[in-house]
């Protein structure tokens, strides 16, 4: 069967060069709080680790940092929290408007709101919304979010769809009771939903969840639904994910050979970033902030292909 795989490969990427040519995007990312009310099992943020340190940046601390991203030329900055109700939505409007008067797109990834508070920030000018639907499978969505509804979920990214923003969905790979089939059914959640952006990655069991003994998502696994990701969605922005870069070194230099086309640099200051801990070994943790950056255009470059 490796021959059908070399195949599906080749057919992934000449659709990415097709539609999207050999330009990588950058989204630089500000995981600004890892405090997070929710229990997902699967997540170091989760409320029930405890022996997780946690920081929250004031927006002050964030505007800055986002004027810095801006300033090396990166056209978005990312967003990123746990589900902090910390933030209120007035702090979060004023954060939003205050960088995009920096002239960069606004992408969020703070989770389940509602959609008012979705229409309020779309109004300051946010431009995209990542929010993976994590699994399409409903029962395997509720067993692994003790507090959360698929139901809810699909609410979020359908409401997010009417208000005009891009929207990323995405599905983690090799999740403990995930079979094929629950993978098809991720494929065909987002053929019908149609997102703009579609983030994958490989599931890695955290030490401090319930889920620490179980595997993790496979390389060759996460690159086949990349690859069919990209046949289903061609016109989609797919990132060579963190943690696809966690798995193998040359991670997201694959992903970015059979159909991604997008790479976030991790721009959150020190001495926050090796608290953002989703899951155990995430890279470039212990970088100086701006290291990233370079890091990735080496990396692009040396697979023939150019950032912008
Ligand atoms: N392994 C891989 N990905 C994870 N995420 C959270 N926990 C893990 C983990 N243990 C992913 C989820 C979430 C994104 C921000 O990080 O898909 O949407
Ligand atoms: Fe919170 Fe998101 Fe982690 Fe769930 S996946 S515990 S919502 S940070
Ligand atoms: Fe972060 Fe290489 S991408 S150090």
């Amino acid at each position: 069967m490796e021959i059908f795989q070399d195949k599906l490969y080749a057919l992934a990427d000449s659709i990415r060069a097709r539609e999207k040519g050999d330009v990588v995007y950058l989204r630089g990312i500000i995981e600004f709080s890892n405090y997070c009310r929710r229990n997902c099992l699967y997540c170091g943020l989760r409320r029930d680790n405890t022996k997780l340190g946690r920081y929250r940046m004031s927006p002050e601390e964030i505007i800055k940092r986002a004027k810095e991203i801006a300033a090396l030329g990166i056209k978005t900055v990312v967003l990123q929290s746990g589900e902090d109700p910390y933030y209120k939505l007035k702090d979060l409007v004023g954060m939003v408007s205050r960088i995009k008067e920096l002239g960069v797109y606004v992408t969020l990834s703070i989770g389940e709101l509602s959609t008012h508070a979705y229409r309020e920030l779309k109004k300051a000018g946010a431009d995209r919304y990542l929010l993976r639907h994590e699994t399409a499978n409903r029962k395997l969505y509720e067993v692994l979010h003790p507090d959360g509804s698929f139901e809810n979920r699909v609410r979020c990214l359908y409401a997010l769809k009417d208000l005009g923003y891009e929207v990323g969905a995405g599905n983690m790979v090799g999740l403990p009771g995930q079979t094929d089939d629950m993978l098809w059914e991720d494929l065909l959640f987002m053929e019908k939903l149609q997102p703009e952006m579609v983030g994958i990655g490989p599931f890695i069991p955290h030490p401090d969840t319930p889920l620490a003994k179980e595997k993790g998502g496979t390389l060759e696994q996460t690159l086949t639904m990349i690859a069919l990701t990209r046949i289903i969605l061609p016109k989609a922005n797919i990132p060579a994910t963190t943690a696809l870069g966690t798995i193998h070194p040359e991670g997201r230099e694959l992903g970015l050979k059979v159909g991604a086309n997008v790479v976030m640099p991790n721009m959150t200051p020190q001495p926050y970033r090796p608290l953002y801990q989703l899951y155990p070994g995430k890279i470039c943790v212990n970088e100086d902030p701006d290291a990233c950056l370079p890091c990735l255009k080496r990396r692009i470059e040396s697979i023939g292909r150019t950032i912008i």
